[in-house]
């Protein structure tokens, strides 16, 4: 869409740009749009989505962890980790069956024997306690907007409990608790509830969709009723539609697109991707054959359509967050260089620490949660570190003067190689420093515009900045089915080594770990080394290095 569209669909829609609660300044929430792949704000400028699941869809309906915090406090906590975006699930029923949406919270979980969080909604939230659910659930809606996070709804499931197996009823339209006809309802009240709620920038359709009966002919047919739908009670919304399988597939989108939608600059797609649906590839394989093979297959199943113009959010993606589990260790790293590279949106499975009840089990452990089980702090900071580096926008459309540069990302960490401001020394450090590289077509590292490139030193397998730029040890080639191995011929014997982190963070070099040949492997994360493409304000070492 250009800025002309913009201002078309702004004259058409003269209530969007009023919004009352909308504040001057690049960090408010406000009315979103598409702009061929990007999300933008009015003005045309990126906005992008870095948000956690926030689970409001299981068997009691209220949003997960008030019996644990205050509502207000897990709205900072959210901000406070960096997210910009929560994306809130809710069944259909909420929406269509009064019996369930007047039930007040209090009532719901001790219906539910779910006494002692009734008492903990008590004592953290005592102003949600009486609300009825579907007063709560705006409660936790417009709690987020005052702390400028904005809201995707996403409709979960039908009947409220724990999402999803392919036999539960829930899986695809027509399901015995999935009547699209109720489904349609519950989306247009939605949409029409949170109408004069700026924070709520989308609404995603439906979760997963999944089972025996999911074809293709209903899914053009009801998705495009349910977009069409939402847009019509509330046409600034984002309209996000999931694809089949799980929603590990939007493939059959390549030849045949949604096509005769009423509108346009709304539309967005999401896909889901963890570590498990993968099989044991995480855990047994080569890293660098698995990442390499797995990566060219989420562009497969939903990657071509940012190369087709649409934006995709990766909706749900997660990981044991301890980081206990070996094979979601391997499938954060990879996870990590795609999302970077692609620069995609995305949300975290999940926010919440535990759940009132889960599967018959109350106070149920989320270990994919940032949160801690009782919701008081993050799980693992170091998990935070790790994923900091996709929660800023690498790329912004709207900037045109800003020339582009490379980010050399180290997803093992998050962190990215920059020049030690002490010792001038290549290190890790943290992404926002914003280090601007060239990775050249002659496969140099040069910082930018200062003629520096990184090259080998004969000791310690060290690595240096240097200005003769021309030997052998100045050349970085990637290699290895990832990618992400970058690797040199240098030192005394003139023997292959890729890039690797040391302990105190300095670069160096190393044998090159798990190149295919070597069969299972996955010792080679720490030589996992991504070149992002960026453009955002600030990435300039020459005026660093002037200054400093
Ligand atoms: C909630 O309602 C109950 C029963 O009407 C009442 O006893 C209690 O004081 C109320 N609690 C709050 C916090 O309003
Ligand atoms: C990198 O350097 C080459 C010249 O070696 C230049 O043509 C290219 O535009 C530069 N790329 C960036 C992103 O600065
Ligand atoms: C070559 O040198 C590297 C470090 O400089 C060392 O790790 C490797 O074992 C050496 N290879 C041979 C064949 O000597």
């Amino acid at each position: 869409m250009s800025p002309g569209d913009i201002l078309l669909l702004l004259l058409l829609f003269p209530l969007l740009s009023l919004s009352p609660n909308a504040v001057a300044g690049s960090d408010d929430v406000g009315v979103l749009f598409t702009s061929s792949r990007w999300i933008v704000d009015r003005t045309g400028s990126r906005v992008k989505l870095a948000c956690a699941n926030w689970a409001a869809h299981l068997d009691p309906v209220v949003a997960e962890g008030l019996g644990n915090q205050p509502v207000d406090r897990i709205a900072s906590s959210v901000r406070s980790m960096g997210f910009n975006c929560v994306r809130l699930t809710w069944p259909v029923y909420l929406a269509t069956r009064t019996s369930l949406a007047s039930l007040t919270v209090d009532g719901s979980l001790r219906r539910l024997g779910l006494a002692d969080s009734a008492e903990g909604v008590a004592v953290n939230n005592p102003r949600l306690l009486n609300l009825t659910l579907i007063e709560a659930f705006k409660e936790v809606v417009w709690t987020l907007g005052r702390h400028n996070i904005m809201v995707i709804l996403d409709n979960q499931i039908s009947a409220p409990g724990w999402c999803c197996s392919k036999l539960d009823g829930n899986g695809f339209f027509g399901d015995k608790y999935f009547d699209p006809n109720e489904w349609i309802e519950s989306l247009k009240k939605m949409a029409a509830i949170f109408n004069s709620s700026p924070n709520v920038v989308g609404i995603s359709l439906r979760n997963e969709l999944r089972g025996p009966r999911q074809n293709l002919i209903d899914w053009y047919r009801y998705m495009q009723r349910g977009a069409e739908a939402v847009h019509a009670a509330n046409p600034a919304v984002l309209v996000i539609l999931s694809g089949l399988d799980y929603d590990k597939t939007l493939a059959f989108l390549h030849d045949k697109p949604l096509e005769d939608l009423s509108f346009k600059g709304k539309l967005v797609f999401e896909l889901h991707w963890y570590g498990f649906s993968d099989g044991g590839d995480w855990e047994n394989g080569n890293t660098n054959a698995v990442c390499g093979d797995i990566s060219q297959g989420i562009m497969a199943k939903g990657g071509f359509l940012l190369e087709q113009g649409w934006p995709l959010f990766l909706s749900e993606f997660g990981v044991d967050i301890k980081g206990d589990n070996p094979g979601d260790n391997h499938f954060l790293s990879c996870f990590l260089s795609v999302a970077a590279e692609l620069d995609l949106d995305w949300a975290i499975w999940a926010l919440q620490g535990s759940y009132y009840i889960r599967e018959g089990r109350p106070n149920y452990d989320e270990t994919y949660g940032v949160l801690s089980w009782d919701w008081s702090e993050p799980r693992n900071p170091y998990f935070l570190q790790r994923i900091s580096a996709i929660q800023s926008p690498f790329q912004d459309p709207s900037i045109s003067n800003s020339p582009a540069y490379d980010v050399i990302f180290h997803p093992s960490t998050g962190l990215c190689v920059l020049r030690d401001r002490l010792n001038g020394r290549p290190v890790l450090g943290s992404c926002d420093e914003n280090e601007a590289w060239n990775y050249t077509s002659q496969h140099k590292l040069v910082l930018k515009d200062s003629g520096l490139c990184l090259q080998t030193e004969e000791e310690d397998n060290g690595v240096k900045f240097g200005e003769e730029c021309e030997d052998s040890g100045s050349k970085w080639e990637a290699i290895s089915k990832s990618g992400m191995l970058l690797s040199t011929r240098s030192g005394n014997n003139g023997s292959l080594a890729c890039m690797d982190v040391r302990s105190d963070k300095a670069i160096v070099t190393s044998p090159c770990s798990c190149l295919e040949k070597e069969g299972p492997c996955s010792a080679a994360e720490s030589q996992w080394f991504k070149i992002v493409y960026s453009n955002r304000r600030g990435g300039s070492s020459f005026s660093k290095l002037r200054s400093s």
